[in-house]
């Protein structure tokens, strides 16, 4: 296979270098092609544009692959769990045993809030979206730990690696109890990291908490299948605000603000209410299609697409597995399963969506066992975040130890050519 491209130009023809990656992915490297050409590429929501060479995560988009530093997501999902994820992809591999237990004990030693950040929640009203409440805890972070904010010093980012993984959770589970008016428990740290989330976001100071292993493993299951997704919309906010070297917290904080949009981590959300809503509406699952696919309704089937899947997102088959065995060991049964497995399957074989190849992502179910645990529906997106946190790590650090420069893409501008000032009292309406 060839390793340049060509591109003529105004007659003249230019050469360009094909970048193979590991997998056999090819990119057209057009680092140079400004100062060459005098052209830049134009590519609005990045359809087709690589930012950065990474060996963090591979897709293969067209196969429904997804590998975290190589180790096929089946595998993580069925045999590994989240903090062990969260190493490899912050530590660029799965850890010994000596490893593990030194990351586990470092982030036991982290995770309590300062008091006066926890007296920060009191300052939000009790229905403020969770998502809003974390990123700005999570950016105040940086106002606590002034001493550890320099992205270039590997001490100063571990420490607030390790403090910012062991008091997401603390973080999560607080915005969900200040919008019950319920006391903070802290955090008890005989328990694993999601044993002690659980305990946080259910317990009560009145009574001992016991943490149930199914929930606790599904929970586990969930958060690594969201761990990373290579250059999705938060993950590339995160890099990029990284590119200004912006510390870890306030980077963290912006891609935060970025998951949080109902066409991304927020669809776990609104696939819950579009369900619940065609429940309380009595619409047919086939009434609802037809709306989504009605260029004058707004309706889109939320969970539905994928802008790199395009045959199948494999998160989604383990999810659906997933919440099956769940929904089976705990007892419950839900209408709002059966409306999703409805629509799914009148979907999947509707020409609208066969044509533009859209299939049901890992949101789709993810809200139903989220509900099924108990997850109150306004902490979904949370537990995306929580989940996703060691792939936003991973990448800013990336990114940051291979020195990246700022991110800063062009644009064609098509507004007026150079007028001239017109005063306030002679402008026309
Ligand atoms: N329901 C109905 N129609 C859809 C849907 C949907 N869920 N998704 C895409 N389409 C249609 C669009 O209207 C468009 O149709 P057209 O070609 O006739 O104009 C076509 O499919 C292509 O859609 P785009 O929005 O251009 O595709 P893009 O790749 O930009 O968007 C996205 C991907 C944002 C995920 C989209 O499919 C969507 O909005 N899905 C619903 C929200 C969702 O589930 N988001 C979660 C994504 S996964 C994640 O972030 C973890």
């Amino acid at each position: 296979m060839t390793d340049t491209a060509k591109l003529e130009i105004d007659g003249k023809v230019h050469e360009l270098k094909i970048i193979t990656g590991s997998e056999g992915e090819r990119g057209i490297d057009i680092a140079s092609l400004r100062a060459d050409t005098g052209c830049i590429t134009l590519d609005p929501a990045y359809k087709n544009t690589g930012s950065c060479l990474s060996n963090i995560t591979f897709i293969d988009g067209e196969k429904g692959i997804l590998r975290y530093r190589g180790y096929p997501i089946e595998q993580l999902a069925e045999q590994s769990s989240f903090l062990e994820v969260a190493y490899l992809l912050i530590h660029d591999d799965l850890p010994t045993r000596d490893q593990y237990e030194e990351w586990s004990e470092a982030l036991r030693y982290h995770t309590m809030l300062h008091e006066d950040l926890r007296a920060l929640f009191a300052a939000f009203p009790k229905n403020a979206h969770p998502m809003a409440v974390s990123a700005a805890v999570v950016s105040a972070l940086s106002t606590f730990y002034t001493e550890d904010l320099d992205p270039t010093d590997e001490r100063q980012v571990m420490n607030s690696i390790e403090r910012l993984v062991a008091k997401f959770p603390t973080i999560i589970a607080y915005s969900h109890k200040h919008s019950l008016g319920q006391p903070f428990l802290y955090p008890d740290n005989r328990l694993g990291y999601v044993a002690n989330f659980l305990r946080m976001m259910f317990g009560t100071p009145c009574e001992e908490f016991h943490v149930d292993p199914v929930v606790e493993r599904a929970i586990n299951v969930l958060l690594i299948l969201h761990a990373d997704h290579e250059q999705n919309c938060s993950t590339s906010t995160v890099r990029l605000v990284g590119s200004s070297r912006a510390n870890l917290f306030a980077s963290t904080a912006a891609g935060i603000h970025a998951l949080w949009g109902p066409r991304h981590g927020g669809a776990n959300q609104s696939v819950i209410e579009m369900l619940e809503s065609i429940a309380d509406e009595g619409l047919s699952a086939r009434q609802f299609v037809d709306r989504a696919k009605d260029k004058n309704d707004t309706s889109r089937l939320m969970g539905f697409g994928h802008r790199v899947y395009r045959n199948f997102d494999p998160r989604a088959t383990i999810i659906k597995k997933a919440a099956d065995d769940v929904l089976g060991k705990l007892g419950v049964t839900t209408k709002l399963l059966e409306i999703a497995v409805e629509l799914a399957e009148i979907a999947l074989s509707d020409e609208y969506f066969i044509s533009r190849k859209l299939y049901p992502n890992v949101d789709f179910y993810s809200g139903i066992i989220f509900k099924a645990l108990g997850i109150p529906v306004a902490s979904f997106t949370t537990m995306f975040a929580m989940g996703r946190l060691p792939g936003w790590i991973a990448q800013w650090r990336e990114l940051v130890i291979e020195d990246q420069a700022i991110g800063r893409p062009r644009q064609i501008y098509v507004g007026p050519s150079m007028r001239d000032f017109v005063s306030i009292d002679q402008r026309k309406a």
